[in-house]
């Protein structure tokens, strides 16, 4: 295997951190790049980073993605290969509260990559788009030959925006990209604001969980080791430019297995050793109902075969949640 020199934007985030791990482990050199924002507790991003920072193969650098200069320094003072752009400011409820930063990071943070790759040659951009731009589809599963025009959170509108700006520098700059549309990621290390893991801490703290739409909320939960066992075969597979008039194609990576909000609870009851308190409450604004992956096209070009269960993710989760709840217990 050939070792590539990759920038991972978001590295101290949940995926990005996955992702860089198993990248060094192949053996490539990962330059991270994240600006260590406080969306949700920034210790965990330092964590991750800890980890990461145990191998020489890799350097980081705390820069925002909006910063022009900053970027245009980093992208000519490294000779990247590839470029895996997972930094993001996340989550669907907080676009309503905050919607510049969902500018900022996803929309001028992309075109800021989309420069840095187009002036230095980068073979390879790899970018996080979301589930949420099927938005209002009622259609399941949801298919890339679906619409996305119908987005319903400023969230899901800066992600369709990331793949149009992609689509666009694929076409006029042959910079060949694709766009992962990621399905509700869970896992070790994960993010404190999505729902698995806010009923976790208030399970284990006697609260009450609420639970939208009255319990009948479906989502196709998918296992970050999945993820990142198809991110390490696409990175190395750019589409080609010789075939495709435009060098840019989009992939859902799902579990392909939707299961209720309600069973998620449960197995969260199982592992972490406690029961919940539930308040049952209606849909949110920006929330969809239901998500479900189709993953032939990612099964037939990248062989992606999600393994883990919810139930063993789960427990995985949960193990991890526990011990680190416990050594920062000690460690006050
Ligand atoms: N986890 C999921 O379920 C999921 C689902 C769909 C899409 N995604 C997308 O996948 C990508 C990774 O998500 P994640 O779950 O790891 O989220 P995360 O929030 O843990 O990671 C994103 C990282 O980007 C960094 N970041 C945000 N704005 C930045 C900026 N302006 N400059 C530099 N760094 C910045 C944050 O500090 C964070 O560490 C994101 O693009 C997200 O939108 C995630």
């Amino acid at each position: 295997m050939v070792h590539m020199n990759i920038l991972i934007t978001g590295a101290a985030g949940f995926v990005g951190f996955h992702s860089a791990k198993r990248l060094l482990s192949r053996g490539h050199r990962i330059v991270g790049v994240d600006n260590l924002n406080s969306y949700y507790d920034v210790r965990l991003k330092h964590e991750r980073l800890t980890h990461l920072r145990g191998n020489t193969r890799f350097e980081f650098h705390e820069l925002n993605l909006a910063d022009r200069d900053g970027m245009r320094e980093l992208f000519r003072t490294n000779s990247f290969d590839v470029v895996l752009h997972l930094g993001a400011q996340a989550g669907v409820r907080y676009s309503i509260e905050q919607p510049f930063a969902y500018i900022d990071s996803n929309v001028v943070g992309m075109l800021s990559v989309l420069e840095g790759c187009r002036h230095s040659g980068v073979k390879h951009l790899v970018y996080a788009s979301s589930s949420s731009v099927y938005g209002a589809n009622t259609k399941q599963p949801f298919s890339i030959e679906d619409r996305t025009d119908d987005p319903v959170s400023l969230y899901a509108a800066t992600k369709k925006s990331d793949e149009l700006m992609c689509r666009t520098y694929a076409h006029l700059y042959r910079l060949p990209s694709t766009g992962l549309r990621f399905f509700t990621v869970y896992g070790p290390f994960g993010r404190p604001d999505m729902a698995y893991y806010k009923f976790a801490d208030a399970i284990t703290a006697g609260r009450a969980i609420d639970v939208y739409n009255h319990g009948n909320m479906k989502r196709d939960f998918t296992y970050v080791d999945d993820i990142v066992d198809c991110i390490e075969v696409i990175v190395e597979r750019e589409p080609s430019s010789s075939k495709d008039a435009t060098p840019h194609r989009v992939y859902n990576l799902g579990n392909n297995r939707p299961e209720r909000v309600l069973t998620l609870v449960g197995l969260l009851e199982e592992h972490l050793g406690v029961s919940a308190r539930v308040n049952l409450l209606p849909m949110q604004p920006g929330d969809v109902e239901a998500t479900y992956a189709d993953i032939e096209a990612t099964r037939r070009d990248f062989g992606f075969a999600p393994k883990v269960s919810l139930s063993v993710g789960i427990q995985k989760f949960a193990e991890w949640y526990l011990a680190r709840r416990d050594g920062l217990a000690a460690s006050r």
